[in-house]
């Protein structure tokens, strides 16, 4: 995350923000030499927590670790043969899943047998291996099977322990005493994806978490109210479609500095003075478009490295590891969300799934219709073009929310 510093210098206020130029494209360069690979750190309680689960000849390797999976390779030699074993593949753990289950199965601890338990969570698990399956499928007829790592999702049972559990930092009640040796768990074994010579992540994230601060504190008042006026702008222009009414001499460098100060990991994509990348770009957010309409399922666009344009031999490629949202969250319910959150009566509130797939749901949005700009080429120096002209992702729910009462909401669910 984010300090606090570095947000406010990139929070707008019309009017306030000289206007920048779009920064000039740098020389492309080429035929970089390869970068030696970097030997991943993790933090060390989670290393000797993993080490020690499981014995160090079967240990395959941490890799990466993402918000939702551990990512381990397994490319220890054949003994004598100088050979490496499943060089192709890695295997990823859900524990941010298992986690959910494992709740669960503490929770009900004294109720039921162990075993029964156990199957439980196993069957709770089951359920998500179907949709993920149906989704990986869908998500290959839209992209192509060369940007979808072919994959196999399934549930096994796996050694846990106490030590890993805390080191995932993932707040399980009272883990220790009721903890089986082994518990299942959603394993997908992906083809690994192949190194390339640059990669582009087209990530955003969820602009709410800028909220973090504690409101009350004077001195972050200021700061909430440059982040909720901020947070309108965005919402305005890449939710509605609409410049804000003082914004007839925006050019189209004011859109790009939006987008810029919004996700500033798109500022490389943005940077890059390269017709090849930008039609490929292009290629991919329309077909992002026609999978948000036509399959109606939300793109995980939140975390970095989800959606990739990777450079290869000098032909750029979309790459989609893990673009698909757990718990399967689609358009549809988020619609329904919406209208329900403009009728809530001011005495409730939203539950949590409600608020987490509206969060999604915006986030993609907001960086699916940032891509498409990005990729249409603007002139800078035009005035910035009528945004209902643009083939946006737009769904009229999502119009006229009460941006104050969803921050409200959101502070009441403690998301920030
Ligand atoms: N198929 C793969 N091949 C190579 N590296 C991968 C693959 N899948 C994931 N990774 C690496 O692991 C990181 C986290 O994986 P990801 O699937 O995004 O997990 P999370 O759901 O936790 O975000 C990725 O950013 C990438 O570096
Ligand atoms: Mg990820």
């Amino acid at each position: 995350m984010r300090n606090q510093a570095e947000i406010i210098t990139v929070v707008p206020i019309p009017g306030e923000v000289p206007i920048q130029e779009r920064p000039q494209a740098p020389a492309v360069k080429r035929n970089i030499a390869k970068p030696k690979k970097k030997k991943m750190m993790f933090p060390a309680d989670l290393t000797q927590a993993l080490e020690l689960l499981v014995p160090l000849e079967h240990l395959p390797e941490l890799m990466a670790k993402g918000g939702e999976h551990l990512v381990f390779t397994f490319e220890e030699e054949k003994p004598g043969t100088g050979e490496k074993r499943h060089p192709n593949i890695v295997y990823k753990v859900n524990f941010a899943q298992t986690a959910d289950a494992l709740k669960e199965f503490i929770a009900d601890a004294g109720h039921q047998p162990e075993e029964d338990r156990l199957r439980q969570a196993e069957q709770r698990l089951k359920q998500e291996v179907g949709t993920r399956r149906r989704n990986v499928q869908q998500l290959r007829s839209y992209f192509g099977k060369d940007a979808v790592p072919a994959e196999q999702t399934m549930v096994r049972r796996l050694p846990i322990s106490f030590e890993a559990v805390r080191a995932l930092k993932k707040p399980i009640v009272a883990p220790k005493k009721n903890l089986p040796p082994e518990f299942p768990m959603l394993v997908t074994v992906q083809r690994k994806m192949p190194e390339f010579d640059a990669k582009i992540s087209l990530s955003g994230y969820y602009l709410e978490m800028n909220f973090r601060l504690d409101e009350d504190r004077d001195e972050n008042k200021e700061y909430f109210r440059r982040q909720k006026q901020f947070y309108a702008l965005c919402y305005l222009v890449f939710v509605e479609q609409r410049l804000p009414k003082d914004a007839e001499e925006w050019t189209g460098a004011d859109l790009d500095r939006l987008i810029a100060q919004m996700y500033p990991e798109l500022q490389g994509l943005m940077q890059k003075d390269d017709p090849a990348l930008l039609d490929e770009l292009a290629d991919l957010v329309e077909r992002m478009r026609r999978y948000s309409e036509e399959t109606g399922n939300v793109l995980d666009l939140a975390a970095p490295g989800n959606v990739l344009l990777t450079e290869k031999d000098e032909r750029w490629r979309p790459m989609m590891p893990d673009a698909i949202l757990p718990n399967e969250c689609t358009f549809d319910e988020a619609r329904l969300y919406a209208n329900y959150f403009k009728r809530l009566p001011p005495d409730k509130h939203l539950d949590y799934r409600t608020v987490i797939v509206l969060m999604n749901a915006l986030n993609t949005v907001r960086v699916i219709n940032a891509l498409m700009l990005i990729a249409l080429q603007r002139d800078p120096d035009k005035p910035a073009p009528d945004l209902k002209t643009i083939p946006f992702l737009h769904f009229e729910e999502f119009d006229n929310l009460d941006l104050d009462r969803w921050i409200k909401e959101l502070a009441y669910h403690n998301v920030f």
